[in-house]
């Protein structure tokens, strides 16, 4: 690492928006830090980037992160970005497991990183959350990661609240829809799909200019804004119709 090279740290680095995030960065000369749980992909995101460094560790796992994140002396960016998304397929017997998994896995990681991360990100440095436009509207068998990423707009906003005084950017990334494994399991029409690489330069070009709310694609956060004014009665006819 050079003197003047920066650092980012991301999570769910082994797939989709994270391995597009690696990429980039590396083109951008960062010195990045990829995360995941995958070895096999992790073996290979180094064979194609040699210079990067990789931490293999389950985000819902505190010994885990406790052991990996401890190798970390320093870093400029962190992308807070490793989340799953699993629907309720029937509301009435509801799967209260499904919903603690998915809470886990994209909230209460978060908690359990930040202790490790927070202490580390230089002056000036930013933290990134990896929410989604999910949270603009409610949407039917979202109940777990629609709830999920609500609690992490808040944790962001409320984070950047105290951190921001002491000298640390946090930013909140909302994306519309992105291809991706995740996104290749849905069965619906997904309306201004976005390709990963697509959305990583989206993300990180707001990261640079320190936007406090990265989202996107515009034609699709206006449709939901405008969406959110409709009297709840239309809403929840659309959706319960599919639109
Ligand atoms: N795709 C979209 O349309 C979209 C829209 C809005 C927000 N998002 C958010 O963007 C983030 C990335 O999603 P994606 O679409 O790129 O999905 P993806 O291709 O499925 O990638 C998810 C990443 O998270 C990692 N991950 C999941 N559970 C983990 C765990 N317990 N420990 C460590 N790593 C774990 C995965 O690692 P493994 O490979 O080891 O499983 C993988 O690298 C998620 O937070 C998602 O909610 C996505």
């Amino acid at each position: 690492m050079t003197a003047s090279q920066k650092s980012v740290l991301i999570t769910g680095a082994t797939s989709g928006i994270g391995e597009s995030l690696v990429e980039l960065c590396a083109q951008r000369n960062y010195r990045v830090i990829a995360c995941g749980r995958n070895e096999l992909k992790l073996a290979t995101l180094k064979s194609n980037f040699p210079d990067i460094d990789v931490l293999q560790f389950d985000i819902t796992d505190k010994g885990q992160i406790e052991d990996a994140l401890g190798q970390v002396d320093s870093v400029d960016i962190v992308i807070l970005n490793a989340g799953d998304c699993e629907y309720i397929d029937d509301v009435e017997h509801f799967d209260n497991a499904l919903f603690e998994r998915v809470i886990n896995v994209n909230l209460i990681s978060i908690g359990n990183m930040l202790p490790h991360i927070i202490p580390k990100v230089t002056q000036g440095g930013t933290i990134s959350l990896m929410g989604s436009s999910v949270t603009y509207l409610p949407f039917p068998r979202a109940q777990a990661y629609g709830a999920s990423k609500a609690g992490v707009d808040y944790l962001a906003q409320s984070l950047r609240l105290e951190l921001q005084p002491k000298g640390l950017n946090v930013s909140l990334i909302q994306p519309g829809f992105i291809k991706t494994p995740l996104t290749d399991k849905n069965d619906f029409d997904m309306p201004f799909l976005m390709t990963s690489d697509q959305a990583a330069q989206r993300i990180f070009d707001g990261i640079e200019k320190n936007n406090k709310l990265i989202r996107f694609p515009k034609r699709f956060i206006y449709l939901m804004k405008l969406m959110s004014f409709l009297p709840e009665k239309l809403w929840t006819s659309m959706v319960l119709k599919g639109v």
